[in-house]
Order: C-alpha cells, then sequence, then structure tokens
C-alpha cells in the first residue's frame, strides 16, 4: 500500500482528490494543511511513497504570503526529501499564471524552480500548471469565479460581471484527480521533465458561465435537466448543485389524476427525453393510440398487465404479459397502436420513457384502438 502524502488538504483540490483516493484508491493518505506544524511534515516526508504538494495561496492581502505558503514551503519539502534521501514522485499543483507578472505567478514561478532542482538532485518532480479549476468544494467569494457565481446564484444573491467577453480556461476538479491518479497508480505516460497541463481545458466567457448557471437556477424545481450529453454543462451543473441549498434539492411534481389513476413527468430534457410514470386502478386500459416518431418504453414495476400492439398498416399484433415481479421493457415502436391495461386486482404502477418531452403543440399522439 502506497503512502501518499497530501499537503492543502483542506483545500479545494485537495478534499476532491483526498475523498477519491480514500474511498477507491487503497492508499494510505497523509494530511497535511496550514494549521500542522512542519515537524509533522518532516516525519511523513520521511516515509512517504508519493506526494501531492497542492497547499498553497491564491489570493491574499499580504504579498508576503504567497513567497511564505507558495515559494518557501516547496523548498522547504524538496529541502527534507533530499536530505533524507526520499527522492520520490512529487507533484506541485502549479499555475498558468507563472506566464504573468503578478505576485502571485511569480511565487508559483519560484516554486517550480525548487521542483527543477529536485529533479536536478534525482528526484521525481511533476510540474502542473493548472488553469481555473471548477468543481464542487470549492470556496466562493475567494479566487473562482464558476465558485461565487454557483453559490451566490443558488443562494438568491446578486452577481457582478465585470466583461461579459472575457474568455476564461477552464480545469475540472475531477479530470485533475484522475490525472494525479495516473501518475500515482505509475502507469503514466508522461515524463516528468514536461511542464504537464490536464485535458480537457473549456474555453468560456464570462457572460456564458453566469447565463448557464443562471437556466441551472430556472429549471430549479421543475422537471427540465440540462443537455448532460454535453460534458462541460453536465460537470457545471454538477458544480452548480453542490452549493444549492438543502431546502431547494427537491422538487413538487404536477400529478394529474382522473379515474384512471394518475400520471407525472419526473424528468424531461432536450436531449434525453422524458421520464414518467403512472398508476392504473384495475381494469382499466390506457393508450390505444399511436405515435409516428415518438418512441417510448414501458416498465412495469407493480402490478400485473397486458401491453398491446398492433402495425397500423399490416395489423400484425403482440399481446405483451407483464409484471412487477419480474419487470421487462417493452419497447412502443412507431407506426404501431399500443395499450396497457391492468389485468390485476391490484393498482398498476408504470414507468415510461420517451425519446422526446412531450409537446402541448405537437402531441405526435393519435388517437387508434389497438
Ligand atoms: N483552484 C485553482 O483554480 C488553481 C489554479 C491553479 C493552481 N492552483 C494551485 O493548486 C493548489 C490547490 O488549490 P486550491 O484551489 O485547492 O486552493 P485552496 O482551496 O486555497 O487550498 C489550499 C490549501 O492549502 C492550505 N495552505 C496554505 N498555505 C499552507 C501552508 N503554508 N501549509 C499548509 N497548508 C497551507 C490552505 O489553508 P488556508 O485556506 O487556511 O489558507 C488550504 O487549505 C494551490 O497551490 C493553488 O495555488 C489552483
Amino acid at each position: 500500500m502506497k503512502k501518499v502524502l497530501i499537503t492543502g488538504s483542506n483545500g479545494f483540490i485537495g478534499r476532491n482528490l483526498l475523498f477519491n483516493l480514500k474511498y477507491t484508491d487503497g492508499s494510505e493518505v497523509f494530511e497535511f494543511d496550514i494549521e500542522q506544524d512542519r515537524n509533522y511534515l518532516k516525519k511523513v516526508l520521511k516515509d512517504v511513497d508519493f506526494v501531492f504538494h497542492l497547499a498553497g495561496v491564491n489570493r491574499t492581502g499580504k504579498v508576503d504570503d504567497f513567497n511564505i505558503h507558495n515559494t518557501e514551503l516547496t523548498q522547504f519539502i524538496v529541502d527534507y526529501l533530499i536530505e533524507c534521501k526520499n527522492l520520490v514522485p512529487l507533484v506541485l499543483a502549479s499555475s498558468t499564471q507563472v506566464e504573468f507578472d503578478n505576485d502571485y505567478g511569480k511565487s508559483k514561478r519560484e516554486a517550480e524552480t525548487h521542483i527543477l532542482r529536485y529533479r536536478d538532485n534525482g528526484g521525481e518532480g511533476y510540474i502542473y500548471r493548472l488553469t481555473n479549476v471548477f468543481g464542487k468544494w470549492c470556496r466562493p467569494n475567494y479566487n473562482s469565479v464558476v465558485a461565487t457565481f454557483c453559490y451566490n446564484i443558488a443562494n438568491g444573491k446578486e452577481i457582478t460581471i465585470s466583461d461579459r467577453n472575457k474568455e476564461l480556461q477552464l480545469n475540472h476538479v475531477d479530470d485533475i484527480v484522475a490525472d494525479f491518479k495516473i501518475l500515482l497508480s505509475g502507469q503514466n505516460q508522461r515524463s516528468s521533465t514536461d511542464i504537464l497541463s490536464v485535458n480537457p481545458t473549456y474555453k468560456v466567457t464570462l457572460g456564458e458561465i453566469a447565463d448557464l448557471i443562471k437556466s441551472f437556477k430556472a429549471m430549479s424545481g421543475t422537471v427540465m435537466i440540462p443537455d448532460i450529453n454535453n460534458d462541460f454543462l453536465r460537470k457545471l451543473q454538477s458544480t452548480y448543485l453542490s452549493y444549492i441549498p438543502l431546502k431547494d434539492a427537491v422538487y413538487s411534481l404536477n400529478k394529474q389524476t382522473d379515474e384512471r389513476g394518475y400520471l407525472f413527468e419526473l424528468i424531461k430534457s432536450k436531449s434525453l427525453g422524458q421520464i414518467f410514470v403512472s398508476k392504473t386502478r384495475p381494469g382499466i386500459t390506457r393508450g390505444n393510440h399511436f405515435h409516428h416518431l415518438k418512441n417510448e418504453k414501458f416498465c412495469v414495476i407493480e402490478g400485473t398487465a397486458i401491453i398491446k400492439l398492433r402495425h397500423l398498416i399490416s395489423n400484425e399484433t403482440y399481446d405483451y404479459f407483464v409484471n412487477g415481479k419480474e419487470p421487462v421493457v417493452v419497447n412502443i415502436l412507431p407506426g404501431y397502436a399500443h395499450s396497457v391495461t391492468n389485468i390485476g386486482k391490484d393498482e398498476l404502477i408504470t414507468l415510461f420513457w420517451a425519446n422526446e418531452p412531450f409537446d402541448k403543440e405537437r402531441p405526435d399522439t393519435y388517437f387508434e384502438k389497438v
């Protein structure tokens, strides 16, 4: 079992890495953050197999802090690993800001020189230049505009957009963790002499980020979900959801009740269609219609039913006897009249999927008895 040290383990990237390694990797993880002392750090460094050095300061009112926490701490770790001849892989979370003339970038640039020195002394040093990282557990109103927008919009607060057209390059924290884990596994294809970056990098403007997060807010409390086929949208929405107040993690459904039972929509999306549920009383038949384009899947999860299909032209028919004890899915094919009848003594619960969200203006549903 590898002994792994994470510095900055209480921080955004640190916590995401920690909770990933703890639950999936089987490594023994040692944590180090601001409140621990250097003696403890030395004790761990002496015996560790791998170091993720993520501790650092991103924003501060005191310029000295950058030097102390970003540069000197890296120097300390490098010096001590060399001194005790434990030349294990050492990963530095540096930043693309090293290319700019600001105090943060400068402190990271200097931190990188210590990793280069580590390599010169036979150590395996890796430098990751990260862009703007987003994902769950990032501190809002600090250094991440995504965290700030997500938190404030989710909590009904105002946001300030300095320049809607400003383009950002974003890395998702899970992609960083995944990359780190490949390095840790020893199966890396990456040379320790390269400057490393994480893929994918998403290029988006501040205005687009704000609009998307506002659209997630507008969807909350409804059955709509965003296009989860879009990798960036899925990651951004997941980040947004990690900031919503718990009271907003529930939404009510529009249950339409009539003499047959009830029906409600559960999830709707332009890309995924919709999922809905019905309850049907004994002896009642639903359906007796067909669709030209819509494809549905019916799954009885409680009760007993007969699902009938009849081809509109050839009149070929098929009866599917289904029950909730051994669930199956019946594919409702376009151009077939179809119905579902509760033939049991108890109520029938059916789960449905359709390949398009129901559109009142174009329902694509035509009455036709099976
Ligand atoms: N997030 C990004 O977009 C991004 C982009 C490029 C590079 N990076 C770099 O990646 C690393 C992790 O970023 P992050 O977003 O996870 O930052 P973070 O949330 O601020 O986490 C950094 C952690 O390190 C701790 N820390 C600071 N100085 C320390 C010291 N001298 N000894 C021990 N612990 C110390 C911090 O404690 P306190 O909070 O109490 O100070 C914090 O818990 C940082 O080095 C950052 O510069 C981040």
